[in-house]
């Protein structure tokens, strides 16, 4: 797997700048709760963050209410919210609900869904969640950049029922590109990213800020809800000593399980809700462990525990499982099938791959040319471009989708405006029941997916790296 080639370089510069780092990177959340319509007011604009601690750099990012990442929006399971979103950028912008059901006027995408917000003006988002869990929010428009740039938030959707744990933490990863004055470094959608990995950068934060240690206690029960909002970088995370059993995948609750070979693999835009047991002992420090790109593993963070005795001398007994959401079974039998081919990109000695005659020309990935496709067809920039829909689903019918990665790269495959139920990777069936709305395919791979077509609109379908999504690897379907 390739990244950029700043990437050792970095990373022990980051070395540096963790042991530098003082400020705990996440705080517990405290449930606040008021009316029956959630109201809140959020405004996009340019500001400075301090990514790398309190004695790094400021950095200049755009962001949500002046804080990178936004604010966490707490919603309630089948309650309305209203959220008006002011622009203050320069540029048009939208907000995506990434992963909430929601009607398809409220799913921010510019010229698919709604106009695009222009600088000086406001949008008006109203919806009410089905689903309880973990999500989050970003733009829809010039998404790499503005991604890049630092716009994104969670969103947690409370239970109606609250899940017993000690704390419920939040991790929202983001993985930036800097400068060693520690300005964004330019050149957005280059070539060599889009054609590759894609914009892959060389500091990983943790809410905002490199992390210094995580302060836990023995023997306490922590929901952890991860959260990857990289533009391109995907992880694998390991728990150093430590057993985390995944609860829910895209805020959706799955069988409780440990995941295949300990190591917790989140694309961008995916989450992970786990169930950790802090069964280490006291005074001690466990590392916490991204090993996704080969030889480039280095330490996320530390659980530093601290000297009290166990907080109970054996884990809770209540059960670590997360009530399901009201999801539509899928009729299988019943089912039209679809396909999706995903087409493109370098390959490994800089040729390009062939996709049906139109890829031959010119370089790919600059300033929205195509490198990649889906059967054979490049929809790039973001979503405004009118284009037929790829398919048509009849509302209320069983689409049976086959994603097939024809190319040499990794793509986490994003549905808007549904959870997919991934039925089997490359012929395997996929256990544990488990519900998304980004599944990673990996070089080669072919994944099942169904859902069903149950909310009417034109939906974007797309790769969540976003110079791939920039560069073509986007689709539209439409249920009427
Ligand atoms: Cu996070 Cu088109 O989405
Ligand atoms: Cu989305
Ligand atoms: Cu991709």
């Amino acid at each position: 797997i390739r990244v950029h080639s700043d990437f050792h370089h970095l990373i022990s510069r980051r070395g540096f700048l963790i042991a530098a780092a003082g400020v705990a990177a996440s705080a517990p959340m405290r449930p606040v709760r008021a009316s029956a319509t959630e109201e809140r007011r959020i405004k996009v604009a340019p500001s400075q963050a301090r990514l790398t601690g309190t004695d790094g750099p400021q950095t200049p990012v755009w962001a949500y209410d002046g804080t990178v990442p936004g604010p966490t929006l707490r919603l309630r399971q089948r309650e309305p919210a209203r959220i008006v979103v002011d622009n203050g950028l320069d540029e048009d912008t939208t907000v995506h609900w990434h992963g909430i059901r929601l009607p398809n006027a409220m799913d921010g995408v510019p010229g698919l869904t709604q106009k695009p917000i222009k600088p000086g003006e406001s949008f008006v988002y109203e919806f009410t969640p089905p689903d309880a869990g973990t999500f989050w929010y970003h733009p829809h428009a010039d998404s790499l950049v503005q991604l890049g740039r630092g716009l994104a938030g969670a969103l947690i959707v409370e239970e109606a029922e609250p899940v017993a744990v000690d704390r419920d933490l939040l991790w929202l990863l983001q993985d930036w590109r800097l400068a060693k004055d520690g300005q964004i470094a330019a050149g957005f959608g280059n070539m060599m990213d889009a054609a590759m990995s894609g914009r892959v950068g060389n500091v990983v934060t943790i809410n905002g800020t490199v992390p210094a240690d995580q302060l836990v206690k023995a023997g306490e029960r922590i929901r952890l809800r991860l959260a990857n909002a990289s533009l391109a970088r995907i992880m694998a995370l390991r728990f150093e000593g430590h057993r985390p059993v995944v609860v829910a995948i895209d805020g959706q609750p799955c069988d409780p399980h440990e995941p295949d070979s300990g190591r917790l693999v989140l694309a961008p835009a995916m989450r992970i809700d786990v169930m950790l047991d802090m069964q280490g002992d006291p005074g001690k420090r466990y590392a916490v462990i991204d090993d996704f790109y080969d030889g480039l593993a280095y330490t996320l963070t530390t659980l530093a525990y601290d000297e009290a005795p166990p907080l109970r001398a054996h884990p809770l007994d209540a059960p670590v499982g997360l009530p399901r959401n009201p999801l539509p079974a899928p009729d299988l039998a019943g089912a039209e099938r679809q396909e999706i081919v995903l087409q493109g990109g370098m390959m490994g000695g800089g040729k390009l791959a062939g996709v049906g005659g139109m890829m031959g020309m010119g370089m790919p990935g600059m300033n929205g040319e195509a490198a990649w496709a889906i059967n054979g067809t490049s929809m790039t920039g973001d979503g405004h471009a009118g284009m037929a829909p790829q398919f048509t689903l009849r509302r209320g019918t069983t689409c049976h989708l086959t994603m097939r990665n024809e190319t040499a790269w990794w793509h986490p495959m994003h549905i808007h405006g549904f959870s997919m139920s991934v039925l089997s990777r490359n012929g395997s069936s996929v256990p544990h029941r488990q519900w998304q709305d980004t599944v990673l395919l990996a070089p080669k791979d072919t994944i099942e997916c169904a859902f069903v077509a149950d909310n009417p609109g034109d939906w974007m379908l797309h790769c969540h790296v976003a110079d791939h999504q920039m560069a073509g690897l986007m689709t539209v379907f439409r249920v009427t």
